[in-house]
């Protein structure tokens, strides 16, 4: 099943771009940041505050590893979770990955505007969101597709995106197709016969 799985930065625009998507595709969204506050029975913010950041890393592999939905879905992850190799590679198992980008300066912009994302918090905040952008980078880059948002608007972002998906998504369809009836079976078979 080929899942959309968005990732970058925080204050990229992940569940912003990905609601839209979601509802273009006719797919359910998925935000995994709300599904580690389900399981957690508080918001972000409380979790690192009671309970520590290494508490948190926790609970985002554990929801990552548990992450299987039924249906294709669109699913937005949390701006560290990609950094992480461990959950990068059971999203890459769920389908394609795609990783928005943005300016540190829109994003601080963003992110200051409220106190919802811890690490953006306090006067070390933006030192540290440039500290963990420079690091993170490497791991964004590791994404099938990565598309620059600084000039489009939502629907512009999810409209680029869809543009280099879909190709994908339609591969996905066929491979799907062919597994149910058989064909990917047969094709198995004729590469054991020439071994
Ligand atoms: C984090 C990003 C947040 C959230 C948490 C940690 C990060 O998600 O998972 O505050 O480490 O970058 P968003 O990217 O949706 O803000």
């Amino acid at each position: 099943m080929t899942h959309v799985v968005l990732t970058g930065f925080m204050g990229v625009g992940k569940t912003a771009v990905g609601r839209r998507l979601a509802r273009r595709l006719g797919r359910p969204f998925i935000d995994t940041d709300q599904l580690i506050e389900e399981a957690a029975g508080k918001p972000i913010s409380k979790i690192f505050d009671e309970d520590g950041e290494d508490y948190f890393r926790d609970l985002e592999r554990r929801i990552i590893a548990e992450l299987e939905p039924d249906t294709p879905a669109v699913i937005s992850t949390g701006g560290g979770t990609f950094a992480n190799a461990t959950n990068r590679k059971r999203l890459e198992e769920l389908g394609v990955t795609v990783c928005l980008m943005t300016k540190l300066e829109t994003i601080l912009e963003r992110v200051q505007r409220n106190d919802r994302r811890p690490l953006a918090q306090g006067p070390e905040g933006r030192k540290r969101l440039e500290r963990l952008l420079k690091e993170r980078m490497p791991s964004y880059r590791k994404a099938d597709v990565l598309i620059e948002t600084d000039s489009l608007s939502i629907d512009q972002s999810m409209q680029r995106v869809l543009n280099m998906i879909e190709p994908r998504l339609k591969q996905g369809e066929l491979g799907e197709q062919a597994g149910q009836t058989g064909q990917a079976g047969q094709a198995d078979h004729a590469g054991d016969d020439e071994e």
